[in-house]
């Protein structure tokens, strides 16, 4: 065995906006049907078309062996209007998550992913602290309903991601550029992940519950400048240092502002991580390292950075560690086989009570303001004509998922040929 996975357990993940198609009324559908915003021109309404194929899904689920699954909610699709919840809506799901427990996989639920409905974003969405009880609400609904299907959910996704691409970069809705909203937007996440842990936990004591955290590793391009690394701790501190400490402990520290209604405790029952690169920082500045393997993206490829960031958060969150994605852009499917084996070996090699890690992503979907091009997924989707095919990389997760690890003759057949570095898009 050239790899042994021990405990672990392989799962893959999605997001709905990401594959499910369709017309939802959300902030991304908005986006993209402004001219200019999504690179390719493409929309969230084509996607995966998972709406209309989640048995057909499922099915692809059970021929890979896959066990634990990812998936999220359309909040515009449950709440098409502020307080009217769709019981057809509702319905899709709940025969989704029957079947997929008919099928003997162990849903993990998302409840944001960077989707608001419409209406929530015309009034300033997670600028403004209302938006929290209208996420409860949601919450206590979606809990209550799916209270005898689901026991595992993650509250919000990459909040840390989704706030500085909407309000400090502007290239995600609603395109604002402003330092201080986007600490706003941060704090009032934080503090609506507090209240809905507390929330479920009140419907289903049992449950198990966490935070999808984008975790990068900040390295300063010269350790032994002073600048390079005051850059690199105050840019770790900004992006995900603040955040994990509010979310995880109720602790907010500045630039993040707590409230009244959340005390210091602890509000995770596994700490989750998605994790793709690492970013290197010149003064205030974060780049790329010069030389790195790349993926097709042009994120640098760093399977040790994994193992340093879970080293960091047994450290400082002790408990179970999910990682709830982890993943690259390779449209040939051509390094994808030693990506994976090289981040599992770091994440076992690391020691750290790692229970459950989540492929990203099941199949090619919809990438936000990258549209259709960059291919994440273990499974090929052609897009015109919504045939799914099993990419090599998908064989050999399945083949992992049967061994609890990599055989011999799958290192052979899948990784040895393959090579970081080998991207052949950019
Ligand atoms: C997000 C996913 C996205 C992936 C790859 C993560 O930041 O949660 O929605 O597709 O990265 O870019």
């Amino acid at each position: 065995m050239k790899l042994d996975l021990g405990s672990l357990e392989l799962g893959v993940a999605t997001a709905a906006t990401q594959i499910e198609g369709g017309d939802a009324d959300t902030n991304w559908h908005r986006w993209a049907a402004q001219p200019g915003r999504v690179k390719d021109g493409s929309s969230p309404a084509r996607a995966a078309d998972h709406w209309n194929r989640v048995d057909e899904d499922i099915a692809v689920l059970s021929d890979l062996g896959v066990r634990h699954y990812r998936m999220g909610l359309e909040w515009a699709r449950i709440e098409p209007e502020e307080g009217v919840f769709d019981s057809t809506a509702l319905a899709h799901y709940r025969h989704e998550l029957q079947a997929l427990r008919r099928a003997g996989i162990t849903p993990l639920v998302t409840l944001h992913h960077f989707n608001n409905p419409g209406w929530l974003e015309e009034r300033g969405a997670w600028t403004r602290p209302e938006a929290i009880p209208a996420f409860l609400r949601y919450v206590k609904r979606v809990v209550t309903e799916f209270d005898d299907l689901v026991t595992e959910w993650i509250t919000i996704n990459e909040p840390n991601v989704y706030a500085t691409q909407a309000y400090v970069f502007g290239d995600w809705p609603p395109g604002q550029k402003s330092m201080g909203r986007a600490m706003s937007v941060m704090s009032h996440l934080a503090q609506a992940h507090i209240r809905a842990y507390m929330m479920i936990h009140a419907i289903q004591p049992a449950a198990r519950v966490g935070v999808a955290n984008h975790l990068r590793v900040f390295d300063p391009a010269n350790p032994r400048n002073p600048v390079d690394r005051v850059g690199a701790a105050t840019l770790a501190h900004l992006f995900q240092g603040a955040m994990l400490d509010a979310m995880s402990y109720g602790r907010f520290r500045l630039p993040l502002t707590g409230s009244s209604s959340v005390r210091p405790g602890r509000y995770y029952d596994f700490c989750g991580i998605n994790y793709y690169t690492r970013s290197w920082v010149t003064g205030a500045q974060e780049g790329t390292r010069p030389g790195a393997d790349v993926n097709d993206l042009g994120w640098e490829i760093y399977p040790d950075g994994l193992a340093r960031l879970v080293g960091m958060v047994a450290r400082r969150y002790p408990g179970p560690i999910y990682i709830t994605e982890n993943g690259t852009a390779d449209g040939a499917d051509a390094f994808r086989p030693r990506y994976l084996f090289e981040h599992l070996r770091a994440l076992t090699g690391s020691h750290a009570p790692v229970e459950r890690y989540y492929h990203w992503c099941f199949t090619d979907n919809w990438e936000w303001i990258e549209g259709e091009r960059p291919r994440f997924g273990l499974v090929w989707l052609d897009y015109e004509t919504q045939e799914r095919r099993v990419k090599e990389s998908g064989w050999m997760y399945k083949d992992m998922i049967t061994h609890g690890g990599l055989t011999d003759e799958a290192y052979a057949r899948w990784v040895a040929p393959a090579s970081l570095g080998s991207s052949a898009l950019i």
